[in-house]
């Protein structure tokens, strides 16, 4: 089972240049799918995880899994004003300008083991944001896991100080 070929570039989108790793095939796919999610599991090598944080959107989907998998949490993390309840939030940088995201402050207890889940490692951005919310809470994070990481960003080196996997490479 090659998880790549269920991975399609999209050349130009969202806009020209770039070239987009469209995960829809792997999430269409209930074979690949499981297959995808047991590399995931594997990787953390039965260490206990209490949550898992998936990041919005494409976070949530194997995020959801993932939780179902490890009988733990799962709890999302959003882009502003989307969660009803209280809220911490954390900046990151975009190209131009800048985006938060938020956690619920229920979300996470002092000590909970917590699995970070995005479906792609760019800049690194969006994960180091997510692991900012994360430990002001009080979580442990056990590690920080991905579909994909696009290692010419370099976005592992925002979140160096947890463990990191990823499925694939680019
Ligand atoms: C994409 C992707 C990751 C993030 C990675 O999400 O799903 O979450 O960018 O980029 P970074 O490492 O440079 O932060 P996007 O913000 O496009 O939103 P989506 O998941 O809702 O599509
Ligand atoms: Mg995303």
């Amino acid at each position: 089972m090659k998880i790549e070929n269920y991975i399609r570039d999209i050349q130009d989108f969202p806009k020209e240049g770039i070239l987009f790793k469209d995960i829809t095939p792997l999430l269409n796919d209930p074979i690949a799918r499981t297959a995808c999610l047991k590399i995931l599991v594997n990787s953390l090598k039965n260490q206990k995880i209490d949550k898992v944080v998936g990041a919005e959107s494409r976070g949530f989907f194997f995020g959801m899994l993932l939780a179902q998998e490890l009988n733990a949490g799962f709890i999302p993390v959003r882009k502003p004003n989307k969660l009803p309840y209280e809220t911490i939030s954390a900046s990151y940088e975009l190209e131009y300008g800048s985006d938060s995201l938020e956690i619920h402050t229920d979300a996470i207890q002092k000590g909970d083991k917590v699995l970070v889940h995005d479906d792609v490692l760019a800049t690194g951005g969006t994960a180091k944001a997510v692991c900012e919310l994360v430990e002001k809470l009080g979580g442990e994070i056990v590690q920080c896991n991905f579909l994909m990481e696009l290692t010419f960003l370099n976005g592992r080196d925002k979140i160096m100080k947890h463990p990191i996997f990823s499925v694939l490479s680019y």
